[in-house]
């Protein structure tokens, strides 16, 4: 729980509302190297036909959109997002795909605006590390979900497993135009440890437990692709190099550009390692 939650929910919901163009331009480059996660999610809750299933923090959409298929004939997807501008993404993505049994609605993760026992299996990809209060949430979940309905989640790994995301920070830090993050407040790498995850699961009231790891590859032609991804992507990134001067951005990517250099092949494309926890569990 972060030391002033209210204050910490509105700055996020800001920020996301402010990041969904981005998310929503670089959806296919995300889902490229997520299909997996999405994949391993999606299976852990053994969606039927006829049941609902309810994504959180569902971004564009992708995870519980794969979902939607296989609870057709009958199954309804509940597609949610805290940031309006989100949901509006994963609407239009469900559009393009011409998927039509999903509900869309904002709604805060910690607060689900759903009858007690009303879905079958609840997805949260990179959702509930960012969140001020996850046990809430998690509880949330749980009373949502009928007697032996699943939840399945995915949260990073360490930073170190994950240069694609922590080396710009790290290199933002060290040049002093960013803090450090804190590990005890909300945020990407908030569930690096996997004890943690299984804790707030148990604590929660959820049984059969199981936490794994997945690799996943991130792809870009270059490393200017990626880097260009990770502005759009990235709010906090977007604002600590924008206010840098442009030597000072040079200087930051000529920081960052050869601690990523064993990832990038002979023709420049580049294949960054990445790793996340996946996790399931039963209510
Ligand atoms: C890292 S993105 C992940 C998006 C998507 N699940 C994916 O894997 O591509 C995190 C998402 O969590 C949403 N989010 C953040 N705080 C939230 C909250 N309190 N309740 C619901 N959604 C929230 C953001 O708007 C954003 O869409």
């Amino acid at each position: 729980m972060t030391d002033d939650p209210d204050g910490f929910r509105r700055e996020s919901r800001d920020r996301w509302e402010r990041a969904a163009a981005g998310w929503a331009a670089q959806r296919p480059v995300v889902q490229a190297a997520l299909q997996g996660v999405s994949a391993w999610l999606v299976e852990a809750i053994d969606p039927q036909p006829g049941h609902r299933v309810l994504e959180l923090a569902a971004g564009p959409g992708d995870t519980g959109l794969l979902a939607a298929e296989l609870i057709a004939p009958g199954g309804t997807l509940i597609s949610t997002d805290g940031a309006e501008a989100m949901v509006d993404a994963a609407r239009a993505r469900a559009a393009e795909l011409g998927v039509e049994n999903v509900e869309f609605a904002a709604m805060d993760a910690e607060w689900i605006d759903l009858p007690t026992a009303d879905v079958d299996g609840v997805l949260c990809r990179f959702g509930y590390m960012l969140l001020a209060d996850p046990a809430a949430a998690l509880r949330e979940t749980r009373r949502v979900l009928r007697p032996g309905g699943r939840v399945a989640l995915a949260a990073w790994t360490d930073p170190a497993d994950n240069p694609w995301a922590s080396v710009p920070m790290a290199e933002l830090v060290r040049m002093g135009a960013a803090d450090p993050p804190d590990p005890a407040q909300p945020g990407m790498f908030a569930f690096r440890d996997r004890a943690r995850i299984e804790g707030l699961l148990r604590e929660a009231g959820f049984t059969e437990v199981q936490v794994d790891q997945l690799d996943i590859t991130l792809r870009y032609d270059d490393l200017d692709a990626w880097w260009d991804t990770q502005l759009d992507l990235s709010t906090g990134l977007r604002t600590a190099v924008g206010a840098l001067a442009p030597a000072q951005r040079d200087e930051l990517r000529d920081a960052i550009d050869p601690r990523l250099a064993e990832h990038v092949r002979d023709d420049g494309s580049v294949a960054l390692p990445g790793r996340t926890h996946v996790a399931a569990a039963s209510a």
